[in-house]
């Protein structure tokens, strides 16, 4: 049977996107449900400054809550730069993926800095940090919302330099929701040709509904796995018009249909996507199966 790592990114790129804050129990019992699942990866939060994103500030806290009680899951977090990778360390987490945009604007509205910055910023988080597992996600990677569309040569020149500093895990984000299949086709291909030893995922929104679509794609030309969330909850709070992302019980169940294993037991994912759509109702979901009554 095909292998699909579905890797689970609500309880980051989901609760990011709502206002409110959500008690810590709630995350805690949607990380748990999405664990019964038979998630086997998870971002779990991120270590970013309380004043840019209120909601991540309980970051430590709920590493600290996890780790134990889930030993054999992969939990990683997101995070801008070294402060953040440095505390996510101390919690105890031995993965983390670093972010930053392909387009400037993107870069300076979320990260305010450079791309330029970003990349040496990265290359000092990789040497002060020696034994932590480290990804990079590139955001805007197929459309910004200040730029337009991107092009493909400016992204094979920022992973050639990121490489240089020992970077071969690379997540591509459509952050607002504007890849089609044929520029996924074409983006993975390119990336697969230029650097064949390295590691590619694809992380895409669904405010179009093209998340399930060209997730699907990616997986079909070279993705090693494809993120997603929970009830489809999920959004970047400094890209205009970003909301919603894949849900990933829509993507489990096309998988399981065409054949793929996930690992993951869609009834009781449903049930997590439920659960976090009716405690926290003011999210933006883009999830199908969540409004299907039974
Ligand atoms: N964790 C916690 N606090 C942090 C931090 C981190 N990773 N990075 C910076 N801070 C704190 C600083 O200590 C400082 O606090 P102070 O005002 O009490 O002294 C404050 O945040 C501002 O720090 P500074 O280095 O000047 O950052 P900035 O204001 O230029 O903001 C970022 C840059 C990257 C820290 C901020 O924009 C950020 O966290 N963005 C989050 C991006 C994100 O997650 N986007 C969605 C996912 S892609
Ligand atoms: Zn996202």
């Amino acid at each position: 049977m095909k292998q699909a790592c579905v890797v689970e990114v609500g309880p980051r790129d989901g609760f990011q996107s709502v206002k409110e804050f959500i008690p810590i129990e709630i995350k805690l019992a949607v990380i748990d449900g999405l664990v019964g699942a038979g998630l086997g990866r998870i971002q779990v939060t991120s270590f970013v400054s309380p004043k840019a994103i209120p909601q991540m500030q309980d970051a430590a806290q709920i590493v600290n809550r996890v780790l134990d009680k889930h030993p054999s899951t992969e939990f990683f977090a997101l995070t801008p730069n070294l402060k953040g990778a440095k505390a996510a360390a101390e919690s105890g987490l031995k993965e983390i993926c670093v972010v930053l945009s392909l387009s400037e604007s993107h870069n300076m509205a979320n990260v305010r800095q450079t791309v330029e910055q970003s990349v040496e910023g990265i290359a000092v988080i990789r040497q002060e940090l020696p034994d932590m597992k480290i990804s990079v996600d590139i955001a805007t990677v197929f459309g910004c919302p200040f730029e337009g569309q991107m092009e493909i040569p400016p992204l094979i020149d920022l992973i050639g330099k990121l490489s240089e500093s020992g970077m071969d895990s690379f997540t591509l984000c459509d952050t607002i929701c504007v890849a089609y299949p044929s520029q996924v086709k074409t983006v993975f291909s390119a990336v697969e040709s230029a650097f064949p030893v390295h590691v590619f995922g694809a992380h895409i929104h669904d405010t179009r509904n093209m998340g399930v679509m060209n997730s699907y794609v990616s997986l079909q030309n070279g993705a090693q796995s494809v993120q997603t969330s929970v009830a489809g909850l999920g959004g970047c709070p400094f890209a205009p018009g970003a909301s919603g992302n894949t849900a990933t019980e829509d993507f489990v169940y096309l998988l399981e249909k065409e054949g793929y294993s996930t690992g993951v037991n869609f009834s009781k994912l449903l049930d997590t996507a439920k659960y976090l759509k009716s405690n926290v109702p003011s999210g933006n979901y883009s999830g199908h199966h969540i409004n299907i009554q039974d």
